[in-house]
């Protein structure tokens, strides 16, 4: 009998919280995968695809030590030769947070991920939980297309003072780094404010929102409250939800999010 294969996909400028995802699927799996692939479709025309960073060894060394045992780093021929023309959308939950100001970047992603699965064939395939919307689109998209594998959605993992790893978190500069951990702030504050009773989701949006804008340089991209299941909007906190934000400083853009238990 072969081995479970594990696969981590990423873009690559890897970092500790690629490094836990790797470790993740080495801890299940008798053999990892890590793909390296800056996937063009799911860049918006204005967005940083030419600039985001590539490092093939740096990356190299984080994934041999994490425990991955081979690297897939395609190119953009050979994932997408000429006359591709077939992608996936994933219906409704696409729709707001991410979905809403980065239009077709979902369809970018599920289809990388899904032509990547194709090639791997993972038994288990490992996400961050920072991209919760991501994650999200792929259990589902897995589910509805019976992809023969396990989706295991990893804890983000965090600096001490609370930002979440990114590889865009080396374009901050230094004003914004040291303000940047105020977004989780600001989340955790949301959080405890609808722990302590706050239902009213509009309310709970609102303080979100002026607490974001409050912070220096900040520029709130969104800050939404919704159902953890169908990212749909909500009005009143009777269910488990997700509040998920997305905030430029300078013009990096930051996201992240936590759950509120129903
Ligand atoms: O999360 C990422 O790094 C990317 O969206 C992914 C899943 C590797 C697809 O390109």
């Amino acid at each position: 009998m072969g081995k479970t294969v594990g696969f981590v996909p990423t873009m690559g400028a890897l970092h500790e919280g690629h490094a836990a995802l790797v470790r993740a699927a080495r801890a299940r799996s008798g053999f990892v995968v890590v793909s390296i692939f800056v996937n063009p479709t799911q860049f918006g025309p204005k967005e940083d695809f030419a600039k985001y960073p590539r490092m093939l060894e740096s990356d190299r060394k984080l994934c041999g030590d994490a425990g991955a045992d081979l690297i897939f780093a395609p190119s953009a021929e050979e994932m997408y030769p000429t006359g591709s023309v077939t992608f996936v959308d994933v219906a409704k939950l696409g729709d707001h947070l991410c979905g809403a100001t980065r239009p077709g970047h979902f369809r970018g992603v599920c289809t990388v991920v899904l032509k990547l699965f194709n090639i791997v064939q993972p038994n288990l395939a490992h996400f961050g939980a920072k991209d919760y919307q991501q994650a999200r689109l792929i259990s589902q998209m897995v589910r509805d297309l019976n992809v023969p594998l396990e989706v295991c959605v990893e804890p983000t993992v965090r600096e001490p003072d609370g930002l979440a790893l990114s590889s865009r978190n080396r374009y901050l500069s230094d004003e914004d780094r040291a303000v940047a951990p105020c977004i989780q702030q600001a989340l955790q504050a949301v959080r405890t404010r609808a722990i302590a009773g706050e239902v009213d989701v509009a309310r709970l949006e609102s303080a979100l929102i002026a607490e974001l804008s409050a912070i220096s340089g900040a520029r709130v991209d969104y800050a939404r409250i919704v159902d953890a299941e169908t990212l749909q909007p909500f009005a009143r906190l009777d269910r488990l939800a997700v509040v998920a934000v997305a905030v430029f400083l300078g013009t990096t853009r930051l996201i992240d999010n936590v759950t509120i238990p129903s």
